[in-house]
């Protein structure tokens, strides 16, 4: 059974179990109030009807009628009356009897002294037996038979009743007040139902819209929390799992992407060598090459081919291998500034031959020690500089390494005045593959691998690169090593 449901059912029977207690209040009420459970039955019969008497109070008005018509001298009788006016003041009615203008037994009580004088007067014709009568705030009903007595004087009998004036309003307008106390109880539970559903049952609902679409495969929306209840805790947790779900499917999605883009970059990279090194050998197979210079440039580009591909070869393995963790590092404390001026001195000279001006500056002692596999580091720097030397803008270039401290770390940037990189493509030059050239032309000789293995030969010694470019003025490569802390030095 839905929430909803049962919510219905329950305020279903509440409603129910308010309406039958305070029927049954009502009826103990009056019970309590008249002493009689008829009079509950004359409640309205007393009002509605032309009688302004109850039941009972007009049976024994009948009687008295009969004896005033058959035995009028009965009237007369105190005993006779006193049994009647014992009777209707059991009803809360009183009996007046008058001959001439004298009251000849009256029960009526002292509260109201101006009633006597109120009383209607003599209509023999009894034309307006039943009737009520005012008499400053008290309001009284009656029913009124006159008579003569035996000695021809005019006799009026009479039972009288007072009302309570409160009471008439309320027995007026008790429907309407019931009728009211009903619908605000109807209001209330309306009211309470439609409070409860918008804080469980709607949240819960766009809960199972929410999973609905998740089981669709559509992610790409947001749950909103309201209020702080459970149920908002709820939707927090399902849209913190809808955010992790998105993100690994993006995940996923890219991993899928980088594989086939992977698969796509080595076959072509493959290919297109071996394209030429066929052509080569075909001309040489259809004996183009005539003379012998021309069998050597056919030999040389099938050599410079063979060469590209094995180097290409050599980079993917070493970056699968990288990249799976699975090529050893051999760490040794190392003296970074030491090191790194050995590698540019011994490049110096190789670098001036090609118009390369390197200069370097080192404000790290050498003392200062770092946990690095010499071999692999050189490979960084190689991958770093052969980049600034294939990437050389016009002018003379130059190429300026500065090694400082930060924090707890050795801070080496490559600086050179190359053409630079572009905004858009600087995010992705560690990335495998990436080349800014998309036309992956074989000028620059490169397969987009140079910069994902310095990356993973950095991270592989808990260290940092990236890079900043200002386009047209150069890049600035920077590796961040952490340092060995005096204390460790010792060890
Ligand atoms: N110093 C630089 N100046 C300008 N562009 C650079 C520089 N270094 C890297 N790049 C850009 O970043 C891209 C990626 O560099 P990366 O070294 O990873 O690949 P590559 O040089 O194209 O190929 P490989 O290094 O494998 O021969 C390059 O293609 C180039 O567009
Ligand atoms: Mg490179």
């Amino acid at each position: 059974m839905s929430i909803r449901v049962r919510l219905l059912l329950s305020y279903t029977c509440i409603l129910l179990v308010t309406i039958l207690l305070f029927v049954a209040a009502a009826l103990l009420f009056v019970i309590a109030l008249t002493g009689d459970a008829r009079s509950l039955k004359d409640f309205y019969s007393i009002h509605y009807s032309v009688n302004p008497l109850s039941k009972q109070e007009e049976s024994i008005f009948l009687d008295l009628k009969y004896l005033a018509k058959n035995e009028p001298e009965s009237l007369l009788d105190q005993q006779l009356l006193d049994e009647y006016n014992f009777k209707l003041r059991a009803v809360q009615a009183e009996l007046f009897i008058r001959k001439g203008d004298v009251q000849i037994y009256s029960s009526l009580s002292v509260k109201q002294p101006g009633l006597l004088h109120h009383l209607p007067d003599y209509e023999m014709a009894n034309n307006a037996i039943r009737n009520t009568l005012q008499v400053g705030d008290h309001f009284y009903s009656y029913s009124k038979f006159d008579f003569y007595f035996p000695d021809q004087t005019k006799g009026s009998v009479m039972v009288i009743r007072e009302r309570s004036p409160f009471a008439e309003v309320v027995r007026t307008l008790l429907p309407i007040i019931l009728g009211l106390l009903f619908v605000v109880l109807l209001l209330m539970n309306a009211l309470l139902y439609y409070f409860l559903t918008r804080s469980i049952v709607q949240p819960l609902d766009l809960l199972r819209r929410s999973a609905d679409r998740i089981k669709e495969g559509n992610l790409a929306f947001e749950l909103k929390a309201e209020g702080q209840g459970e149920i908002a805790r709820l939707s927090e947790a399902f849209e913190d799992m809808r955010v992790k779900l998105k993100q690994s499917v993006e995940k996923q999605l890219q991993y899928e992407q980088n594989r086939k883009e992977l698969l796509a970059s080595i076959t072509h990279d493959l290919k297109t060598p071996i394209t030429s090194i066929k052509a080569s050998i075909e001309g040489i197979r259809d004996g183009v090459p005539d003379t012998k210079q021309k069998m050597e440039r056919y030999v040389n580009t099938i050599l410079t081919k063979a060469d590209d591909m094995d180097r290409l070869i050599d980079e993917l393995f070493l970056y699968s291998k990288l990249d799976l963790k699975q090529l050893p590092f051999t760490f040794e404390k190392v003296s970074l500034a030491g090191y790194i001026r050995d590698y540019l001195e011994d490049l110096q000279f190789d670098l001036e031959e090609r118009g390369f001006e390197l200069e370097w500056e080192m404000t790290l002692g050498d003392e200062t020690l770092v946990h690095a596999d010499r071999d692999k580091l050189k490979r960084v720097l190689a991958n770093i500089v052969d980049n600034s030397v294939k990437y050389r803008g016009g002018g003379t270039g130059k190429i300026s390494v500065l090694l400082q401290r930060e924090d707890g770390n050795a801070r080496l940037t490559v600086r050179d005045n190359g053409p630079g990189i572009p905004g858009e493509a600087l995010p992705f030059i560690f990335e495998r593959f990436f080349r800014g050239d998309p036309s992956r032309s074989r000028q620059t000789g490169g397969s987009g691998l140079g910069l994902a293995i310095a990356k993973q030969i950095v991270e592989g010694h808990r260290g940092t690169i990236d890079a900043r470019s200002v386009p047209g003025e150069g890049t600035d490569i920077i590796i961040r090593l952490p340092l060995i802390r005096p204390q460790e030095e010792k060890r």
